[in-house]
C-alpha cells in the first residue's frame, strides 16, 4: 500500500511514523516533511469508529486551515485500494510520550485551549483530545493532530464537547459497564486495547466505543454542576472522606429565606383537599382567638378566615421572608416565634391552635407540644396536620429520601397520635387525607434545594423499590413521576 502510494505521489522515500495497535490497515507515514496517512480500502473494520473517513477529514482540515497549530491539507487521492492524505507536517512529540512538569503542562493546556477555542469559533469539535493527539515542540509550540472523530456543529456545542465529558451511570448502569468491563478483561487482560498499550490502562472511552459496537445504547445526559473526578483508588478513597465534598452533596439545613420565593407554587400547600379537612376538623366558631403555629405564606389562616371571617387569626413563625409573602389586608396578627418557645403568648388565651407540616421541623418535640397546651384554653381544640410515609414498609426510603431535602421528624399516624395522648389531649380523632397524582417536579422544583440534592432525589424515585413505587402509586409521566401522598389530621381537646 506504501508502495503504491510512493509511486502516485512520487516519493523515493519514507519513514513509518505511527500504525494503529489494532488496525493494521491504517498507518501515518512521512516524506518531505509532509505526513501521509493512508488507510487500506480492502480491509478497515474500524471505519465505524471513526466520524469521519478520510474524505471527511480532509474538508474538515480544509476548513481550519489558518488555525495555527493544526495541520494543514496539501492533498487527498483515493485510489481502488487505499485512500491517503496528505498533511504539512507539524513539529513536536506526542504528549504520551514525554514527562512534563506542571508549570510546562500549564502553558500546553493554554495553548491547547487556544487551538480549541479557535476550532469551536469555526464550528468544529475534534471529540478525541487524547495525549497522542497533542504534539509539543521543544520550544513548547502545541499542535492538535488526528480529526478524524471530529465533527462540524455549532459553536456552543463545539465549545461543550471540546471541554467537558464525564460519565453518569445508574445502578443498572454501573452493573452493566462492570459486567462488559469483566467481559473485555478476560480477553484483553495484559494485551493491548484500544489506544493502550494493555487493556489495564485503557481509556474508558474505548470501552464505551466497544460497548457501543456491541450495541449497548449509550446515551447523552446534562449535569449541570458538581461532580468530582474520580481516575484512581486514591481519589475514590479522596470522595469518601472529603467532608467537604459530601457536605456540597448533602445540604440539608432549610433555607426559609430561599424557600419563601418558591413556597406558594408548591402543589401541595395549595390542595383544597387538604386545606379544607383541615379547616372541617378545626371548626372556628366566631369570635374565637386563633393561633397557627409555623403559619409560614398564611395558607391555613386564609382558609380558616374564609370559613369564618369574624374569629381573630394570629401567626407565629421562625421566617420573616415567609411571613412576608402574607397580604396585610388579611389582618392577621403575625409575628416571630419559635414553637418551642412562644414567649409572650399569655397562658389559655387560645380556644384553637393549628400547625399544619411545622412539626416534623421542631428541635424538641416536647416542648412544642408544652406550649401549645400552655397557650390553650381548657376545652381548647389543637390541629395537628403532618405528612406521613404512605406505609411502614416504605419508612426506609422516606427517611432516606428526606436526608437530602432536611432535617426532618417522620411521623407515622400512631406517633401523632402518641403526641397528644402523652401531652394528655382527651378526644383525640384523627382522619388520613391522600393527595393524589401529586408531580414530584413541581415538588423538587420549589423546595428551594441544591441542584444535586433535587437530583439525587429524583435518582432515588426512580430507583426505590418497586413496592416503595407501589406504595406510593407512582406513575412514570415524561421526565416526572406523579404520586399519592399521605397526610394525617389529628384533633385533641385540652
Ligand atoms: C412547610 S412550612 C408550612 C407553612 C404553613 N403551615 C402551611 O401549611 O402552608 C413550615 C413553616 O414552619 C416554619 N418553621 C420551621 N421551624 C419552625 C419553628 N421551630 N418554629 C416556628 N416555625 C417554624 C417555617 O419557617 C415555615 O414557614
Amino acid at each position: 500500500m506504501w508502495q503504491q502510494c510512493q509511486t502516485l505521489f512520487n516519493i523515493e522515500s519514507g519513514t513509518l511514523l505511527w500504525e494503529s495497535r489494532n488496525f493494521l490497515f491504517r498507518k501515518v507515514y512521512v516524506a518531505d516533511n509532509l505526513v501521509y496517512k493512508v488507510v487500506d480500502l480492502s480491509y478497515d473494520p474500524s471505519i465505524s469508529l471513526r466520524a469521519q473517513d478520510l474524505a471527511g477529514e480532509f474538508s474538515i482540515l480544509k476548513l481550519c486551515a489558518e488555525v495555527a497549530g493544526v495541520p494543514s491539507p496539501i492533498a487527498y487521492r483515493k485510489t481502488d485500494e487505499f485512500e491517503v492524505i496528505v498533511m504539512k507536517r507539524l513539529p513536536g512529540e506526542p504528549l504520551s510520550n514525554l514527562t512534563v512538569g506542571w508549570f510546562r503542562m500549564f502553558i500546553i493546556l493554554a495553548k491547547l485551549g487556544i487551538i480549541l477555542l479557535r476550532l469551536s469559533w469555526r464550528g468544529i469539535s475534534h471529540n478525541d483530545i487524547i495525549p497522542d493527539n497533542i504534539l509539543v515542540a521543544s520550544d513548547n509550540s502545541v499542535s492538535l493532530v488526528d480529526f478524524d472523530q471530529a465533527t462540524r456543529t455549532k459553536f456552543l456545542v463545539a465549545i461543550v464537547r471540546q471541554f467537558f465529558g464525564i460519565v453518569k451511570c445508574s445502578g443498572r448502569g454501573i452493573d452493566i459497564l462492570k459486567k462488559n468491563y469483566n467481559r473485555l478483561q478476560k480477553y484483553y487482560s495484559g494485551k493491548p486495547f484500544g489506544q493502550a498499550g494493555v487493556f489495564e490502562k485503557a481509556w474508558v472511552t474505548d470501552i464505551f466505543q466497544e460497548m457501543t459496537e456491541l450495541g449497548v445504547p449509550l446515551h447523552c445526559v446534562i449535569l449541570e454542576r458538581g461532580w468530582m473526578e474520580i481516575d484512581t483508588p486514591e481519589d475514590y478513597e479522596r470522595a469518601l472522606t472529603d467532608t467537604k465534598f459530601v457536605r456540597r452533596l448533602v445540604k440539608r439545613k432549610t433555607d426559609w429565606n430561599k424557600r419563601a420565593k418558591f413556597y406558594n407554587s408548591l402543589d401541595w400547600v395549595n390542595k383544597d383537599v387538604l386545606l379544607s379537612q383541615v379547616v372541617e376538623v378545626a371548626g372556628v366558631l366566631k369570635d374565637e382567638k386563633v393561633l397557627d403555629i409555623g403559619t409560614g405564606t398564611g395558607k391555613v389562616l386564609i382558609a380558616l378566615k374564609e370559613q369564618c371571617p369574624e374569629a381573630d387569626y394570629y401567626g407565629v413563625d421562625i421566617s420573616q421572608s415567609m411571613l412576608d409573602k402574607i397580604e396585610a389586608s388579611y389582618g392577621f396578627n403575625l409575628s416571630i416565634r419559635a414553637m418551642e418557645d412562644l414567649q409572650g403568648v399569655k397562658d389559655s388565651d387560645f380556644d384553637l391552635v393549628t400547625a399544619r407540616m411545622v412539626f416534623h421541623h421542631a428541635t424538641n418535640l416536647e416542648e412544642a407540644m408544652n406550649e401549645v397546651y400552655r397557650v390553650l384554653k381548657p376545652g381548647g381544640r389543637f390541629v395537628l396536620c403532618e405528612g406521613n410515609p404512605p406505609d411502614r414498609y416504605s419508612i426506609t426510603f422516606y427517611k432516606d429520601m428526606f436526608r437530602f431535602k432536611e432535617d426532618r421528624i417522620t411521623f407515622l399516624l400512631d406517633d401523632l397520635v402518641n403526641l397528644f395522648v402523652r401531652q394528655k389531649f382527651r378526644e383525640i380523632a384523627s382522619r388520613t387525607v391522600i393527595l393524589r397524582d401529586m408531580s414530584l417536579n413541581n415538588w423538587l422544583e420549589n423546595s428551594g434545594l441544591p441542584f444535586r440534592n433535587v437530583d439525587i432525589i429524583k435518582k432515588m424515585h426512580y430507583d426505590c423499590d418497586v413496592s416503595v413505587q407501589e406504595a406510593y402509586n407512582m406513575k412514570f409521566k415524561n421526565d416526572d413521576i406523579l404520586m399519592d401522598w399521605k397526610f394525617s389530621v389529628v384533633l385533641g381537646i385540652k
